[in-house]
């Protein structure tokens, strides 16, 4: 069983108070929170990082800390980045890379994608691997074949001797989060149907079969795109949805910890 978990994704939003006042808010709802078993975790701004490390540390919030990117190299002459060990310095344990915001306003390409998830797991963050479709590629039914590519040029290995083989490709097979993300549902409001989201995900799972056997049943496997308190536990109650990634409605810790509460109750019912 994968450990299920909720992604609040805040993008570029929140000042060091305003973060500071959601995590109060958080805090003081703990009870509706998962006490085990899942995993609730913050990406947030590079700026907010610290702060909320700091006040992590004090808290009894069990929240692991995330950034929304990340450089590939340890250190260097790369001007405006961060590495992978700056945010392990910090306190992050996972970091989302490919969000297609990233690929799409910001020109990541695959084999950059690859570069930062190997980085990212050489310094032992757990990367959220983002994968989904445009709107026009599922009109053209490419969803699952453009999902296979994401996914194959993200997590292959150049190393040989490394990992074992999908296909013929040699995999990176260390511990990573995967989000579908359909590109047209992130901030539309549009959603697919629990239904059409929980085919993506079994494919995405039977992806890693012949790599990985029994352990792809593992692998976390969250929806994101649109995701509100109305409408997760739709999802939530699909055997292959195991949480969620959230970007509009995780801004208001109200809305996210309720959004929790119904998520974790529609899964375990
Ligand atoms: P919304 O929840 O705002 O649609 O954003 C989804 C997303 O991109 C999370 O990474």
């Amino acid at each position: 069983m994968p450990t299920p978990c909720f992604v609040a994704n805040w993008k570029m939003n929140k000042t060091i108070a305003e973060a500071i006042a959601w995590l109060r808010e958080m805090e003081k709802h703990q009870p509706l929170l998962p006490e085990r078993g899942w995993e609730v975790i913050l990406a947030a701004p590079f700026t907010l990082l610290c702060s909320i490390s700091e006040f992590l540390k004090t808290s009894s919030l069990k929240i692991g800390l995330a950034a929304q990117n990340v450089h590939f190299e340890e250190k260097g002459a790369y001007t405006g980045e961060i590495s992978p060990l700056m945010l392990r310095d910090v306190g992050c344990r996972y970091v989302i890379i490919g969000h297609s915001e990233r690929r799409l306003q910001f020109w990541e390409t695959d084999l950059l994608i690859r570069q930062k998830i190997k980085g990212a797991q050489k310094a032992g963050l757990i990367p959220i691997l983002c994968v989904g479709e445009t709107r026009r590629e599922r009109k053209e039914g490419k969803t699952i074949r453009v999902i296979n590519h994401q996914l194959k040029k993200a997590l292959r290995s150049d190393d040989p001797q490394s990992g074992a083989t999908a296909g013929s490709r040699k995999m990176i097979l260390d511990r990573f989060i995967i989000a579908y993300e359909p590109v047209w549902a992130i901030g539309t409001g549009e959603t697919p149907t629990p239904p059409e989201v929980e085919s993506v995900h079994r494919q995405i799972r039977s992806f890693f079969k012949p790599a990985m056997g029994e352990a792809a049943s593992d692998i976390p496997i969250l929806y994101g795109g649109s995701v509100t308190e109305k409408n997760i536990e739709g999802f939530m109650k699909e055997p292959d949805v195991d949480g969620a990634l959230v970007g509009g409605a995780s801004l208001s810790a109200e809305s996210f910890y309720k959004m929790i509460d119904r998520g974790v109750k529609a899964k375990i019912k």
